[in-house]
């Protein structure tokens, strides 16, 4: 519970702060307004650290408004209707937009607190990486004992993937570009369930129970081949940008069921379960802390990162 007086209201000093937006050709900063808290379950957030996505490079911004998924920080007024968190919480919070700026306002249902052992920079560089991960296993009907092939194992969502399918039972292949420079994932919990596969080598697959592919084209339709009848292929995205030839009569034939991920309804539940986990040190999240986020600028989608990337605000 937290007081009337920690429910204080919007800073009216507070008027412009600094933010990232899109021009219609690039990042840039720009000035902006602190945003008001619309809806009586806004909260507002002091931005620490901001974390970067593939998704956000390619995505079609509107021109001029603020953009970036995830940020982490710490609660500076609370929602109107008393039901958030305290003043002072620190908070993970995902939004379609808005993250990558000195201040975010978020709904209550947006955003999680952040454990005391868990740091800005790991909270950070969770929601959408993690949640989508998460929902992919949920989606592939990850049991105990499933066997399950997933791509683009050592990226942003990929890394966090193959630890929750472990987490759950399942028996993981990870093909890669190369199964050298990924041993790393073989070090992280669950790490003993993971078979890292070279992704040139995919037809030595053998069959699973799933697929979950982050990377798409050619890598994709073989994968597809090796799924067994009525099993689920999740598709996250498409990392390679390269287009699959897929036999839709043999999917069709075997019942395999083509699933495509999004963000959980419940965003609160799913990134507080993710933050539980590595609390407990049951997900570990792999984060390359950049430096200040005037780097992100200069950025250009991660090939070759170690899971997650992510900036400092302040
Ligand atoms: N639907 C959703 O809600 C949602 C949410 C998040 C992401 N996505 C999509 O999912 C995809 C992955 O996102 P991310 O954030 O995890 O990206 P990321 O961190 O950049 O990771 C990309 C992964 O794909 C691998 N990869 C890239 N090109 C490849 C190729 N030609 N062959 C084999 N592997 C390749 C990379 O391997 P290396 O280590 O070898 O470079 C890396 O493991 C993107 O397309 C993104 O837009 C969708």
């Amino acid at each position: 519970m937290h007081t009337t007086e920690q429910r204080s209201t919007e800073p009216a000093a507070r008027g412009a702060m600094r933010a990232i937006i899109h021009d219609g050709t690039a990042f840039r900063f720009a000035e902006a307004p602190v945003p008001r808290r619309e809806q009586p379950d806004e909260v507002l957030v002091r931005v620490a650290t901001i974390s970067e996505n593939r998704g956000e490079h390619g995505f079609a911004w509107e021109p001029g408004r603020v953009v970036g998924w995830d940020a982490a920080g710490t609660v500076v007024e609370t929602s109107a209707d008393g039901l958030g968190p305290a003043v002072g919480t620190r908070v993970a919070t995902w939004g379609f937009s808005g993250a990558w700026a000195e201040y975010r306002s978020v709904r209550r249902g947006c955003l999680a607190a952040v454990p005391e052992g868990v740091g800005d920079a790991v909270a950070a560089s969770i929601p959408v990486a993690g949640m989508t991960a998460l929902q992919a296993i949920r989606m592939a009907g990850i049991r105990p004992g499933t066997g399950v092939a997933i791509t683009g194992a050592t990226g942003g969502v990929g890394h966090l993937a193959v630890q929750l399918a472990a987490e759950a039972g399942a028996a993981v292949t990870a093909p890669v570009r190369s199964p050298g420079a990924a041993v790393w994932l073989l070090e992280r919990p669950g790490g003993d369930a993971i078979r890292l596969l070279d992704a040139a080598e995919a037809r030595s697959l053998g069959a699973v129970d799933a697929v979950i592919d982050a990377v798409g084209g050619p890598l994709l339709a073989e994968l597809l081949d090796h799924v067994r009848p009525g099993g689920r292929a999740v598709l996250v995205g498409s990392a390679s940008g390269r287009r699959a030839a897929v036999d839709t009569g043999s999917l069709a034939g075997r019942r395999i069921d083509l699933l495509s991920v999004r963000i959980p309804e419940a965003v609160d539940e799913a990134l507080g379960h993710l933050l539980a986990l590595v609390d407990d040190g049951r997900l570990e999240i792999s984060v390359e802390v950049e430096g200040g986020w005037e780097r992100l600028l200069a950025a250009e989608p991660g090939d070759g990162v170690r899971g997650k990337r992510v900036y400092r605000v302040r």
